[in-house]
């Protein structure tokens, strides 16, 4: 962890960098879509609609190495990004990268603020067709398998609306838990577009958010409450997700990964010595300073006897595990002794995970009767830190609940996830 960029300059750069990946990651996406054309089904008819973002052209190209060229025909749905090749970005082609890195360097980005898009959002129709919610392609072994996201957000309806779009399919449910403490714009424009897609709404208890405090646990608590209550999809597998991350994979593929996991969770869990200051005092958080306190007082020890564990505070949860984390009296237990302890999201999921004898469902053990790390494949997460990972990590983003960051080519870091069967990049 490192340092927050605050200037204005920086903050353009990153959000220049930021459109970018963004623009070659739905590319790719677009690319997956179209090999599966001829195999899947359309649920509406394709409408062509220009993208919410707008984007002017490069302010001039220098003399550039000969390549192929970069406007591929080719059939099936709208392609959203004309400037670059992504093909050659995916093949790994330096040159090619180079290229696409001098054309984000000389093009300028501008993004619509929350007001703007909750004005197009107050006219469904107009907010469909600007976003292009109006056609989707979707398999019958997706529609069999509906998914549930919870995503937290507390700024920037652009790029909430970004990932929700990347993600969005008309059979899945969206809770959307919106910082209580966030300015009145994010919240009306959530809401406008929540109300213009039949499953997406917005969480019925919204809390604020505190870095490292329970409210960021009880944020996705309370979307989880709500997804297990909503009736109208009989979703397999819920993920969360915080608004600043993004898909490597289509739903398609998200369907294929969470198939194979048959019914076992993404959770990491493992034990860290070195983490037991989260645990072993309490902690208390300041709604007049926005941050996390410790109090000094020695904590108790956990209840049931369990083995306090540390994981992500993102996973891949089957239904029968949100039941058991919501339900089970011991797992109910656990989380109210986590909630003055420091992160506790990165204790509660990894401790039920960890201590077998919970019977927590879902959990794959390895021989030594551990959590097997193979399953952990859910969210790719690169820190701002000295070493290798920095060579790869280009862009950044901060984020209250964590300070994060983005790649600008999504290819380096899509080769570093694979490695690591990660299936979505954070932050
Ligand atoms: C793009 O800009 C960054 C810094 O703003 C610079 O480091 C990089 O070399 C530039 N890339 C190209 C291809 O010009
Ligand atoms: C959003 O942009 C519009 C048009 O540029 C401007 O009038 C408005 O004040 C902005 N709103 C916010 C919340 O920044
Ligand atoms: C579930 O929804 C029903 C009605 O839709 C409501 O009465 C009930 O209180 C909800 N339960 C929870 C746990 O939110
Ligand atoms: C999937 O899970 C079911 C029930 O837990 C089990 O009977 C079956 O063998 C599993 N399938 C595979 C391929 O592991
Ligand atoms: C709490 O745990 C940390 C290690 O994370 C340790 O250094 C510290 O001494 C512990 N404090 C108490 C009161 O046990
Ligand atoms: C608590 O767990 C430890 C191992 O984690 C075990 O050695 C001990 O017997 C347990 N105590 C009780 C009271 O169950």
């Amino acid at each position: 962890m490192g340092w927050h960029v605050n200037t204005k300059i920086q903050r353009m750069v990153q959000r220049k960098k930021l459109n970018l990946f963004f623009l070659i990651t739905m590319f790719i996406l677009t690319v997956f879509v179209t090999s599966h054309y001829n195999t899947v089904q359309r649920i509406h008819p394709p409408v062509k609609h220009p993208i919410g973002g707008k984007v002017q052209t490069p302010k001039g190209e220098k003399n550039l190495p000969n390549r192929t060229p970069i406007h591929v025909h080719r059939p099936g749905p709208m392609r959203m990004v004309q400037e670059v090749d992504c093909q050659q970005i995916i093949e790994g082609n330096e040159d090619y990268i180079a290229h696409a890195s001098e054309i984000m360097n000389n093009t300028i980005f501008s993004f619509l603020n929350d007001s703007q898009i909750e004005k197009i959002a107050l006219n469904c129709d107009k907010f469909l067709n600007t976003f292009d919610y109006s056609r989707f392609i979707v398999s019958q072994i997706e529609l069999d398998f509906p998914i549930a996201y919870s995503i937290i957000t507390y700024k920037d309806v652009v790029q909430t609306e970004k990932l929700l779009r990347a993600i969005y399919r008309p059979h899945n449910v969206y809770c959307i838990h919106v910082d209580r403490s966030s300015g009145l714009s994010l919240h009306n424009a959530i809401k406008a577009i929540s109300k213009c897609l039949s499953n997406v709404f917005v969480a019925s208890t919204l809390d604020d958010v505190i870095y490292q405090g329970y409210s960021r646990l009880k944020a996705d608590l309370n979307c989880m409450t709500d997804l297990l209550n909503y009736s109208d999809v009989k979703w397999k597998y819920l993920i969360n997700l915080p608004a600043q991350e993004y898909p490597l994979k289509t739903n398609s593929e998200i369907v294929k990964v969470l198939q194979i996991l048959n019914g076992t969770i993404s959770i990491e869990s493992y034990y860290d010595k070195a983490s037991h200051y989260r645990t072993n005092q309490t902690y208390k958080e300041n709604y007049k300073t926005s941050k996390l306190e410790p109090t000094g007082k020695i904590k108790a020890p956990p209840p049931h006897n369990v083995t306090v564990a540390k994981g992500s505070a993102y996973g891949t949860f089957s239904r029968s595990f949100v039941e058991f984390a919501l339900r089970n009296p011991k797992a109910r237990d656990i989380l109210k002794w986590t909630e003055d302890t420091l992160s506790p999201d990165e204790t509660f999921w990894a401790t039920l995970a960890f201590n077998k004898e919970l019977g927590a469902p879902g959990i794959q053990y390895s021989a030594s009767g551990v959590p097997n790390r193979k399953s952990w494949i859910t969210v790719g997460v690169m820190w701002q830190s000295k070493g290798p990972a920095r060579e790869v990590c280009h862009g950044m983003t901060s984020s209250k609940v964590f300070l994060s960051q983005f790649l600008f080519l999504s290819l380096q870091f899509g080769k570093a996830l694979q490695i690591h069967h990660h299936g979505y990049l954070d932050r």
